[in-house]
């Protein structure tokens, strides 16, 4: 049997520069939104161990709710079509809303959820991403108050982030081994594989 860790190649964010960086956004949050409660909100499945490491390091009192979107493939996910699976439970009218993703790539995903959330009319509505890829950024203008670390144009697992559903629960982020997406035929988007064709992406949500 193969561990799911011996297909990484490099490993970026080891799991205690993650558990630092996230103690540090914590309390940044518990500063700026002292004396209200935020509402952070996040999207199944990627940003949960995110959001459940951040949520316990936030003192001030908060509450959370989930979303769950699924994309056409990666044609639709270009044009920033998304559907949504799961709606949040909660009222986010007049409340302060927090956002909590695991990255912001091309950011049509977060472009789609900001339209959505911001027409419930919320009270304040920011982005707490825990990675950032500016280099493939199609929407530019987003509200990203809080981000966990920029990242080169590489593709990255672990820490909820999965490859075909895979690698999600590593408790480090790193990148695959070549020969990981060379076998699975990753998409031609990546650049990594000549015949990539028709196989689709990488899971994106
Ligand atoms: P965006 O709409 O291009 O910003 O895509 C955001 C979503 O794509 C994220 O929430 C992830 O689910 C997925 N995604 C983007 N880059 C990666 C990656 O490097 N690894 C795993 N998932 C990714
Ligand atoms: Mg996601």
């Amino acid at each position: 049997m193969r561990a799911a860790a011996e297909d990484i190649e490099e490993i970026l964010f080891t799991q205690d520069q993650i558990e630092a960086r996230v103690e540090e956004i914590g309390q940044q949050i518990s500063r700026d939104y002292a004396g209200r409660t935020p509402l952070l909100v996040s999207v199944l499945k990627g940003a949960v161990y995110f959001l459940t490491d951040l949520s316990r390091a936030i003192e001030i009192p908060i509450v959370m709710d989930f979303m769950a979107i699924t994309s056409y493939g990666s044609a639709a996910l270009q044009s920033g079509v998304v559907k949504l699976i799961k709606d949040l439970d909660i009222e986010i009218t007049g409340r302060h809303v927090l956002l909590v993703e695991d990255i912001i790539d091309t950011g049509l995903t977060a472009g789609y959820l900001l339209r959505l959330l911001q027409a419930r009319a919320p009270a304040s509505l920011q982005i707490c991403a825990l990675l950032d890829r500016p280099r493939r950024r199609i929407l530019e203008a987003l509200p990203i108050a809080y981000r966990g670390f920029e990242i080169p144009d590489r593709f990255v697992v672990g820490y909820g982030l999965d490859y075909q559903e895979r690698y999600r629960q590593l408790p480090f982020i790193g990148v695959l081994k070549e020969a990981i997406l060379q076998e699975s035929r990753l998409l031609p988007e990546w650049g990594r594989h000549p015949d990539a064709g028709s196989a689709g992406s990488p899971s994106r949500a």
